[in-house]
């Protein structure tokens, strides 16, 4: 089996597709000449309906990209993921994020899993229970110190899930080494009522570690007397939690990779937030998707027609990024959490040989919330030069959290705005796709438009190309159901793009050479001593000293 993908016949076809006739798909035409293309293009996989028809592609492009994914033997690189074969090569590792959302007694790891989960679901309903409280030892504040997936992936579903939080819980995290982060923070906490989880995979990270002293010493000061039953850790180093002096850990295992550990012990700030129940509906929500992806063929499962579009976009069309809008405030963080994972897992530049690839690999995944992104960057991708392919994510019904105490007045009201963002989300969609020409812009008045300018030229500036690609994912409800579903589904697709490129999708040996410097840095930084720096790192040291 070859690892690269550029050494199939299915590469070669694929070449041939795009040199006759796929550089040029319009999708203007592409619709006018199927009348099924939106039907043709649906998607259906749990808790998530995909209308994948305005991505840059034809019924011949699929063929030769499906041809590719059986060639690149994708079902059995994705049989032995789910199976715990050692896939990530460069750790001799296993990849199992996926059994730790399988039911009691199914799959890999199962006996290990529910014990660490029955445990911590204990200890989340026992907090829960006096959540909010007077007595001291009754939580209100509960601030997760973690970074990178420690800390994005517990932030975005606690962000998203807001109406299923507890009422009486606030649920805080804090992640950067800069002190701006939990400083503020601190104003506003009581020690008597705060619960810090220390979250570190590694139990080594020096910004988790640097919070983590600072938030110790200032609950010491503050006159807190239980560290014990203040402090918690969500680690596979239990041994390192023990010595900073902490006694309740909830472990985890070196297969759970960080940007994909929310399931984990790691998911402990959304299991308090949540509750149990609700925490088991996130995680069932990942298992159907799982399911989806381990069984349903190629021809209709939603993660590999992502992954094969992620290869077409990148290798065939030439994208550089693509633009995350989910319109849904509650998923703000969602493009934060997956530019970890898509571009950890996939900024690769070597095969499984140590070989460089020829290819391009991740591009860049940045986004924004609508209808904010639109008051922002929208511009850009209507009419800028280079063309970004948009997901939109649309969530058909909302889920306020105080719904039950609003007037009629202002649940309508509240319903309109909903259905002003859906209608944003669709719009956007549909002008990326249609454009408008010249004499479009040319036949309309436009009160702003200067006076001076001749009407031809002025009609250039408003013209829109059209014909840029996006997709619409879209969810009934952002339940935790759904939102599981919604993170496993990306999970799977960034293992698939990454399979088809034949790299390790699980290491990130790409953040080890900063992290050594700085260690070299801190204490030049002290000392002065800029011996055997480079001018540039010696002169800006020099400017911050002191
Ligand atoms: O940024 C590198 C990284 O190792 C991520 O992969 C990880 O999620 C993050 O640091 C935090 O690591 P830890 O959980 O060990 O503190």
């Amino acid at each position: 089996m070859s690892s690269r993908c550029d050494q199939t016949v299915a590469w070669g076809g694929l070449r041939g597709h795009w040199e006759a006739h796929g550089r040029d798909l319009d999708l203007r035409t592409l619709f006018a000449q199927d009348p099924g293309r939106f039907e043709r293009w649906a998607i259906e996989a749990p808790h998530v309906f995909a209308d994948l028809s305005r991505a840059r592609w034809d019924v011949a492009t699929g063929q030769h990209l499906l041809s590719l994914a059986r060639e690149c033997q994708l079902e059995a690189r994705r049989d032995a993921l789910l199976s715990g074969q050692p896939i990530n090569h460069t750790e001799d590792r296993a990849v199992l994020h996926t059994a730790l959302r399988a039911p009691k007694g199914q799959g890999p790891q199962s006996y290990a899993v529910h014990a660490v989960l029955d445990a911590l679901l204990a200890y989340v309903e026992q907090v829960r229970a006096t959540a909010g409280g007077t007595e001291p030892g009754c939580i209100t504040d509960v601030v997760n110190i973690g970074i990178g997936g420690s800390d994005l992936g517990p932030q975005m579903v606690v962000q998203a899930l807001d109406a299923w939080v507890h009422p009486k819980l606030r649920v805080h995290f804090i992640s950067n080494v800069d002190g701006h982060d939990l400083a503020p923070l601190l104003r506003t906490l009581r020690p008597q009522h705060t619960l810090f989880i220390v979250a570190s995979k590694t139990f080594t990270t020096q910004e988790t570690m640097a919070n983590a002293h600072a938030a110790r010493q200032w609950f010491l000061d503050q006159g807190g007397t239980d560290i014990a039953r203040h402090f918690v850790a969500t680690t596979t180093n239990v041994e390192a939690a023990r010595a900073f002096g902490i006694s309740t850990t909830f472990g985890f295992w070196d297969w759970v990779g960080g940007r994909f550990s929310l399931w984990s012990a790691i998911g402990l700030p959304i299991a308090l937030a949540l509750g149990a129940k609700h925490f088991k509906a996130l995680l069932a929500g990942a298992h159907a998707m799982d399911t989806h992806f381990a069984q349903a063929p190629l021809e209709r499962n939603l993660p590999v027609w992502l992954g094969l579009m992620d290869l077409w976009n990148r290798n065939f069309h030439g994208h550089s990024s693509h633009c995350i809008a989910p319109y849904h405030q509650g998923l703000r963080r969602f493009p934060a959490f997956l530019q970890q994972l898509v571009m950890e897992s996939n900024g690769k530049r070597v095969d499984a040989q140590g070989l460089p690839l020829p290819y391009a690999t991740s591009d860049v995944v940045w986004g924004e919330a609508g209808t904010n992104g639109q008051h922002a960057f929208f511009q850009m991708l209507h009419q800028g030069t280079d063309v970004v392919p948009v997901e939109f994510v649309l969530v058909r019904r909302t889920a306020h959290r105080d719904e039950a105490t609003w007037s009629p007045e202002l649940r309508s009201l509240m319903a309109r705005q909903h259905q002003a963002l859906l209608a944003n989300g669709l719009a956007q969609a549909q002008a990326l796709m249609w454009g408008k020409t010249a004499q479009e812009a040319a036949r309309e008045t436009v009160p702003t438009a200067s006076k001076v300018m001749a009407p031809d030229v002025l009609a250039q500036h408003r013209t829109f190309p059209g014909n840029r690609p996006s997709i619409t994912l879209m969810l009934e409800q952002l339940t935790p159901e759904a939102l599981g579903a919604l993170v496993a589904l990306y999970e799977h697709r960034t293992f698939v793009t990454g399979a088809l490129w034949g790299i390790n999708s699980f290491d990130q040996w790409g953040v080890e050479l900063g992290k050594a410097m700085c260690k070299d840095l801190l204490p030049r930084l002290e000392s002065g001593d800029t011996r055997g720096l480079d001018a540039a790192t010696a002169g800006l040291l020099q400017r911050l000293k002191g």
